[in-house]
């Protein structure tokens, strides 16, 4: 299962550089039960936890849902709790009836999934209370978390994400630094966006996965 807020699947993002992060990522992920990703804005936090999301999502067998509080609609207001459950049943906006944290717990303790909290910084004080009665009371869930600082919970694994590098690593064979990688991605879409007429099409090459 990889589903968006919205309930379509997730579309496809190129990861440009980050090999050694996502290696990091996958491992913290394989061995402990919640890890944030932090960093700086833009410095590509979600993006990073999204390639990684799908890359350990195929081992578990509940899959993989990522919730994202500010989908759904401009002026929406949702709890936390309520956000994971609409992820969960790919609802449509609305018909969701109202779950709380204990509810959610329990729907969740049998489950063998990880969920991804996206941008959790507006609403963090929710999460860490839903995070909290996870970890508790649902042994099999996993957490990735991705915001500007870490949650601050004791069990938490952190990965702190810096700008791409600005020189070749070597890693892979890349002769290119990362952000330059980054930058002739962008011309590279922008020139495909507009020789496809301005629609919305997937990127031209590279690795995609859900983001
Ligand atoms: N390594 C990368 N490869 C390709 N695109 C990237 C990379 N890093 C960032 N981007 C792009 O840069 C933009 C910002 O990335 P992302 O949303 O993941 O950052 P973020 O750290 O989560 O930002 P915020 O602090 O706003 O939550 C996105 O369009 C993303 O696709
Ligand atoms: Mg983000």
């Amino acid at each position: 299962m990889e589903r968006a807020l919205s309930g379509r699947p997730l579309a496809g993002r190129i990861l440009v550089g980050r090999t050694e992060e996502l290696g990091a990522l996958r491992r913290l992920l394989a061995q402990r039960r919640l890890v944030t990703v932090v960093g700086g804005a833009g410095v590509g936090k979600s993006l990073l936890a999204a390639h990684a999301a799908a890359a350990v999502g195929g081992s578990l067998p509940d899959g993989v849902v990522r919730v994202r509080w500010w989908d759904g609609g401009p002026g929406r207001r949702r709890t936390v709790a309520q956000a994971v459950a609409e992820a969960l049943d790919a609802a449509v906006e609305g018909t969701g009836a109202a779950v709380g944290v204990t509810d959610l717990v329990a729907r969740l303790r049998s489950r063998r999934m990880l969920v991804v909290l996206d941008d959790f910084d507006p609403v963090r004080a929710d999460c860490v209370h839903l995070v909290h009665a996870l970890l508790d009371g649902a042994p099999g869930v996993r957490i990735l978390a991705a915001g500007r600082h870490p949650l601050g919970l004791g069990d938490e694994a952190v990965l702190r994400l810096g700008p791409l590098a600005l020189t070749p690593s070597g890693a892979d064979g890349a002769e290119l630094a990362p952000a330059v990688a980054l930058f002739l991605e962008r011309v590279r879409a922008a020139r495909h966006r507009a020789a496809s007429g301005g629609r919305q099409s997937p990127p031209p090459r590279g690795a995609r996965c859900a983001g």
